[in-house]
């Protein structure tokens, strides 16, 4: 995975290629039975799957996912980041959703076959882009009754990506979504269950029409404590007497973020402080933060200036900055730095080393 001799395809515009599906070259595929456990993989080529009609993940939505990343260093070197996160992470969902697990082994495979077959849909260095690579586990097996499937399926495919709100590092303006609970108190709020995601399909599009890229969940519980943006997780920030604190939630409710854990360390590096806590909304409604920001692998850093919740409207620092803050960009320069290969990788999250 160190291939320095394929450069970037040059049928892409990689200024502009946001966060949509592409063809790429191949991905990953492999197939568990209860007799043989997972077979050895094949890398395919046809994005369509053959896949029982009867499966549960079809019928159950017995399929949960991961999000992770390749990019390309300035001498050409591509490297993933953090994948053994992504892979422990996928087998907590897998163990709470009565699917099998992936060895680390295989994560790791699946992530070096899909990238290898499509090392020119890497983006160029320094570009902002990344090739984005999306694990897959499912019950593709037939099961018509509530148990699991008697197949399974795991994939990892690949697509190049910008970025994924439109205005990239720029403050966005976001909503409260009141009338959805995301997160049950003891749900599936913190594995990566596709079934988390369709049911805000709804809501965000109803508040991007009112002119919120971003939605926030609050926790369904009381309504009263902040849980997650509907694509990724909360962090805050706030200076005072000279020293910043990183605020962010990390509760039963929400997805461990392994970019929202990324920063905590970096934060920690700055000298910074970390409050790991419940954020009640109040502190919003006070101006208890200096910023407010999405983070995610797909939302990367994606500073907030308003948070709206009903008909009122709370600015985060002025509300109408039109740049990052001086906090997050300094988290956001050295998360970056990191996955460019432009500063020692001293804590080995980039993979292979
Ligand atoms: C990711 O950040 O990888 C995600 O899974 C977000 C997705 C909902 C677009």
């Amino acid at each position: 995975m160190s291939n320095p001799t394929t450069p970037p395809t040059d049928k892409l515009d990689w200024q502009n290629i946001g966060f949509q599906y592409r063809d790429i070259n191949g991905y990953a595929k492999y197939t568990w039975t209860p007799e043989n456990g997972w077979d050895e993989g094949s890398l395919e080529t046809n994005p369509y799957l053959n896949v029982h009609m009867c499966s549960t993940g079809l019928n159950y939505g017995q399929e949960c996912f991961e999000g992770l990343k390749a990019f390309r260093t300035k001498d050409g070197r591509i490297r993933v980041f953090r994948p053994h996160e992504n892979g422990k992470r996928m087998n907590l969902t897998a163990a709470f959703g009565s699917m099998p697990g992936i060895p680390e082994e295989i994560f790791l495979e699946a992530i070096k076959k899909t990238v290898q077959a499509n090392l020119e849909f890497v983006p160029p260095y320094g570009s902002g882009g990344s090739l984005y690579l999306r694990p897959l586990l499912f019950g593709s097996g037939p099961m018509i009754g509530l148990s699991p499937a008697p197949e399974f399926t795991f994939i990892v495919f690949g697509v190049p990506v910008g970025n994924y709100y439109k205005d990239g590092v720029k403050p966005v303006d976001a909503c409260i979504i009141e009338d959805f609970d995301r997160s049950a108190p003891l749900g599936t709020g913190s594995f990566k269950l596709g079934g988390n995601y369709a049911p805000v399909f709804l809501p965000t599009e109803k508040a991007k029409k009112q002119g919120f890229p971003i939605t926030l969940h609050l926790d369904s519980k009381t309504h009263t404590y902040v849980d997650e943006f509907s694509t990724s997780n909360f962090v805050a920030l706030s200076n005072k007497d000279g020293v910043t604190t990183l605020v962010t939630p990390n509760g039963r409710t929400i997805l461990r973020s392994v970019t929202r854990i990324s920063l905590v360390e970096i934060a920690r590096d700055l000298g910074w402080t970390v409050e790991e806590r419940d954020v009640p909304f109040s502190e919003i409604e006070e101006g208890k933060f200096d910023e407010i920001a999405a983070c995610g692998t797909a939302a990367v850093i994606t500073p907030v200036k308003t948070i709206s919740r009903g008909e009122k409207s709370y600015n985060i620092g002025s509300g109408e900055q039109t740049e990052i803050g001086a906090g997050f960009n300094a988290l956001y320069k050295q998360y970056k730095a990191i996955q460019n290969g432009d500063v020692a990788d001293t804590k080995s999250w980039m993979w292979p080393a």
